[in-house]
């Protein structure tokens, strides 16, 4: 199979081009050179910004591929380029969306019919989505083979939004208190980039994806309490928890968004069961394992000796940490806090 990656070289798309190789197919990877990568020897490199459509149309204009693989596209005019010249010349084209298109619902899982989040859109959630809308569009009325793929969040080794794994591995190991909204019972779903790279895979060449989006999540979800207790696991310590209120929780991340740089305020649960009706797919890791595979990675990797400013959470805790109510700590195997769960 001919495969071009759009994007390749960091961490998504890197673990792509690493499972496309090793399955035998020939792999071309478009990006601009500038994010720092190891490709296997087969990969072919083709250079370019996809935001200057004409370097775009020089590069890529007139070649065809069994698949593109959109990993890198972060608006609609990113994308609208290649289904111009893609339209007639590619099998498959796959693009990575996200789950933050999804409107917030009373209920869960989520399922793929959920509508779009037209209220509280960051910019990127609404470029995933006038995506997706683009490429819908372009299947409806010219039969351009899309298909979206709406990731959790991804966990494995090389993810590298630090704050959101690295840095609360760090608070761990360094024995900081650990803040966490409420009650520490908001529930995370998370994936791993392997499994995301397979369901990719899975789901190529196949015409009943045509027109489609799928969820990408792990299997299980669990409380942040949880994430924590596995961390804690993991490092082979107690975790001291403190636990902030909704105003409190809203005021210091609004501060400071590399507290939860994940969703904080609510519980957002995929249904991952219609890519396994529609292509047989089912994630291997769960969230035991997603977060072991990274913390291995973190620790192999030398991660633990960072340097990380902490004085916005030693504000925090001279604020907040002397009221014993909201704290509390987590043995790696004990039972969670029912501490604030009681009444
Ligand atoms: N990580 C998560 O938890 C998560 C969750 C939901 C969705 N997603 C989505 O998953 C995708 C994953 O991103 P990733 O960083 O892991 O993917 P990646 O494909 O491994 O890396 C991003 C690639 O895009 C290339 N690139 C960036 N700007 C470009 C431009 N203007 N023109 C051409 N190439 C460009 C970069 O290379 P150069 O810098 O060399 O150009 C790099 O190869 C993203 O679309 C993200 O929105 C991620």
């Amino acid at each position: 199979m001919r495969a071009l990656v759009l994007g390749g070289s960091n961490f998504v798309g890197a673990n792509l081009v690493r499972q496309l190789v090793a399955g035998g197919h020939n792999v071309t990877a478009f990006n601009r050179g500038q994010t720092q990568a190891q490709y296997p020897p087969e990969v072919q490199r083709l250079y370019g910004d996809r935001k200057n459509h004409a370097q775009v149309r020089e590069v890529l204009g007139g070649k065809d591929y069994d698949v593109v693989y959109d990993i890198s596209g972060l608006t609609a005019d990113d994308t609208a380029i290649m289904v111009e010249l893609f339209s007639g010349r590619v099998g498959h084209y796959i693009y990575t969306s996200s789950a933050g298109v999804y409107e917030r619902r009373y209920y869960a899982p989520v399922t793929e019919d959920f509508p779009y989040n037209e209220i509280e859109y960051a910019d990127y959630a609404r470029g995933k989505a006038a995506t997706e809308r683009l490429l819908f569009q372009a299947h409806r009325e010219r039969g351009f083979p899309a298909s979206m793929v709406r990731p959790w969040m991804v966990f494995g080794p090389r993810q590298p939004s630090a704050a959101r794994e690295q840095i609360f591995f760090l608070r761990v190991e360094r024995n900081r208190p650990v803040f966490l909204p409420f009650n520490g019972y908001v529930h995370l779903q998370y994936g791993h980039v392997a499994d995301l790279a397979g369901l990719f895979i899975k789901m190529t060449g196949n015409p009943r994806c045509f027109g489609e989006a799928y969820n990408a999540a792990g299997p299980d979800v669990i409380t942040m309490n949880r994430y924590l207790q596995i961390i804690g696991r993991l490092a082979g310590k107690e975790v001291d928890l403190v636990y902030l209120d909704y105003l409190a929780a809203q005021e210091a991340v609004t501060a400071k968004r590399d507290l939860w740089p994940m969703p904080w305020h609510s519980s957002k649960m995929a249904s991952i069961q219609k890519a396994k009706d529609h292509f047989g797919f089912w994630p291997k890791y769960n969230s035991d394992q997603c977060t072991e595979d990274t913390y291995r990675w973190f620790k192999a990797q030398g991660l633990d000796k960072m340097e990380y400013d902490f004085s916005f959470e030693d504000q925090l805790l001279a604020r907040y940490g002397n009221d014993p109510r909201y704290r509390v700590r987590i043995s790696p195997d004990g039972d969670l806090p029912q501490t604030l769960m009681r009444g």
